[in-house]
């Protein structure tokens, strides 16, 4: 693997042997190790996009490990309102950088950037295609709270159509032998490409409206905010805003470990008062963010992540 554009990049061998990394990095996110393994090593840090998480745990797992960081910033203030083109962008982090993250609206735009320069590139999300970084910390979070990422009972729910974070998930989840039920408004279904695809996998896949008929069955329940920047027709959105929420008292017939996850931010499908139940993994999910890039960007660097004990 030289960059990571989309999960298909990624042997099943390969994930697992990346989270395995990134839990051994967890002292080193959590601040209780230093161990500066990418000193001398620059990441370019180029979001056409807007982002908190993505960008920051990028930078959070550079910094960590002893590596810099270079941000784009705010693209009104940078050489792109001149009329500069993404590839000749790409060309200067070619000579910048070790290294490149892009998050970009333009589907297909990671994978264009990859093939305009010699050094890795990760896909941060591009338009509705893929985000398989956020895919990596879900694995993580997924195999941290179950101990396995294999048969479990996973359902995707609110804007599967154009959300990237469900598209890159369920390649991963089918890849693990677990069987999906996709939850959507019939505007936002998953697209018919992804569910053919699972499905002739032998995939098991289960699409309906209703939220809360099965959630006694679940093992995990991954919410998504329904996009309003994603919609063509402000009208469109307002027919779909706000379809599912998920309160507290839905959640009297989960299973005791059944996990809440979400790539967050979210905007009102999940009430502050799960938060403080046990089911709520999204805060937790966001951080380990930081061990998933560490350990992805160490193995695009050939940087090899020693055993690591906390001082
Ligand atoms: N999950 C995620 O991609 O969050 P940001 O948009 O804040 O990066």
């Amino acid at each position: 693997m030289s960059s990571l554009i989309t999960v298909d990049d990624l042997t099943n061998e390969e994930i697992l042997s990346i989270l395995d990394d990134a839990e051994r990095m967890l002292p080193i996110a959590r601040g209780e190790t230093h161990l500066p393994i990418l000193a001398g090593k620059v990441l370019a840090n180029l979001f056409f996009e807007p982002s908190t998480r993505t960008r920051m745990s990028f930078e959070t797992a550079m910094k960590r490990l002893g590596g810099a960081v270079l941000n784009l910033g705010d693209v009104a203030n940078s050489s792109v309102v001149k009329g500069e083109t993404l590839y000749d962008t790409m060309q200067m982090m070619d000579g910048y950088a070790d290294i490149a993250v892009i998050r970009h609206p333009r589907q297909g735009a990671a994978r264009y950037s990859s093939n305009a320069v010699n050094i890795p590139v990760i896909n941060a999300g591009d338009g509705a295609g893929h985000h398989p970084t956020q895919t990596l910390l879900d694995l993580f979070t997924i195999r941290t709270c179950h101990g396995t990422l294999e048969g479990l009972n996973v359902a995707l729910v609110g804007d599967l159509r154009y959300g990237r974070t469900v598209h890159s998930l369920s390649e991963a989840l089918a890849r693990f032998g677990c069987s999906l039920t996709f939850i959507s408004p019939s505007s936002l279904t998953m697209p018919e490409e992804i569910v053919t695809d699972l499905r002739s996998s032998g995939t098991s896949i289960t699409e309906t409206e209703d939220l809360h008929g099965s959630i006694e069955q679940l093992d995990v329940i991954y919410m998504t905010r329904i996009q309003k920047e994603r919609f063509p027709d402000e009208d469109e959105y307002q027919k779909v805003a706000g379809v599912f929420k998920l309160n507290q008292s839905d959640l009297v017939s989960a299973k005791k470990n059944m996990i809440i996850m979400h790539p967050l931010p979210r905007v009102d499908e999940i009430s502050p008062d799960v938060d403080s139940t046990v089911h709520a993994k999204y805060f937790e999910q966001a951080f380990y963010g930081v061990v998933a890039r560490m350990s992805l960007l160490c193995r695009l660097l050939g940087v090899e992540v020693p055993e690591v004990v906390s001082e």
